[in-house]
């Protein structure tokens, strides 16, 4: 990759923390918006990065970040909706794409990333959260953009997604009871995320695809916890729940902070997390094992957490 600008939008995020030392050493000339600038001081010490304190969702600072015949890459994404109309699914993931891709077409964009996530190429998909994903795509596609649309599994890494919120509670509890624990996945290592997305600025040949990012291993919900167990070096006992009480949980668990789990999220893992591609590979990468990429994890004493329960 040639020195660029690029517009990182949701790049204070887990996949973004992974991907923005990686741009910011090829020479980029980096900007992320964020409406936490607070939480994103660690960003400012890399080089030629510009951290711009600004809500997105606001349509007149969007277009004035674009930069003009530059790349932006699209890592926005929310995975139960806020208090509002302007925090759902519909908002975040397609009126706000929308707008980007517009004003990313006015100031003539060179090149377009969008991280969507596996399960939204299903034909109907069960959830609103994949629903709104599916639709944030098809814009993207009807765009005319150079664009490359990215599905990850559940991502995994020590330090932020699934990983570190199964990490509190298997600090703190004994026994888990868990929702959809025989649920189908092949997590993807978040750094492995990160490198598919740099690769593809590099090959002109993956613009106008859709990669789905797996890793190696398929396992279950269930077994993706007794790895982040084994990762802090802790066991756990994890206890199945039967999915009319796993209904009733994520009824309750949807109205407390944080939102740990939503009647959404349930129908969103009725989707197999498990690729049918192989994304990774097709981009020239070998794909990291679940060991490897969790590992680290029980080194991280605690991980700050924001008032929407982000980290
Ligand atoms: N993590 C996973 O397991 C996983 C799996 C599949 C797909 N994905 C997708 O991968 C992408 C990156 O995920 P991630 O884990 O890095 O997410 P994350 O850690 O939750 O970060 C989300 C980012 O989106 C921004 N954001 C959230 N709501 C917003 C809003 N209403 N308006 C403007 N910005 C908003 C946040 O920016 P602020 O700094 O402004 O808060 C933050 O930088 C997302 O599209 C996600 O859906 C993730």
């Amino acid at each position: 990759m040639t020195r660029d600008d690029v517009l990182v939008l949701g790049g204070t995020g887990f996949l973004g923390r992974h991907l923005l030392p990686r741009l910011a050493a090829r020479g980029a000339r980096i900007t992320v918006p964020t409406r936490h600038p607070h939480l994103a001081r660690e960003l400012h010490v890399l080089p030629q990065l510009r951290v711009v304190p600004t809500h997105i969702g606001d349509p007149e600072s969007l277009p004035s970040l674009i930069p003009p015949g530059g790349t932006v890459i699209q890592l926005v994404g929310i995975l139960s909706e806020g208090r509002g109309a302007e925090a759902g699914f519909e908002a975040v993931h397609v009126e706000l794409t929308r707008r980007v891709l517009a004003a990313a077409r006015r100031a003539g964009v060179r090149r377009y990333l969008h991280v969507s996530a596996l399960g939204a190429g299903v034909d109907h998909p069960p959830s609103r959260y994949l629903a709104s994903k599916k639709a944030a795509e098809d814009l993207v596609r009807a765009s005319g953009l150079a664009a490359t649309i990215f599905r990850p599994a559940v991502v995994a890494g020590p330090d932020g997604g699934a990983a570190t919120l199964f990490a509190r509670l298997v600090r703190t509890l004994p026994v888990l009871p868990l929702a959809a624990a025989s649920s189908r996945l092949a997590p993807v290592a978040v750094d492995d995320v990160a490198r598919a997305l740099l690769r593809a600025l590099d090959d002109p040949h993956t613009i106008g695809k859709t990669y789905e990012l797996c890793g190696p291993e398929e396992t279950t919900l269930a077994g993706f916890v007794r790895a982040v167990a084994h990762a802090m070096d802790r066991r756990v006992r994890v206890l199945p729940l039967p999915d009319g009480l796993a209904r009733i949980e994520a009824g309750l668990f949807e109205h407390l902070p944080g939102r740990l789990l939503t009647r959404d999220q349930l129908r969103s893992l009725e989707v197999p997390g498990v690729c049918t591609g192989e994304g990774l590979r097709a981009l020239g990468l070998m794909p990291t094992t679940l060991t490897a990429a969790l590992a680290g994890l029980g080194a991280r004493k605690k991980v700050p957490m924001d008032s929407a329960g982000r980290s």
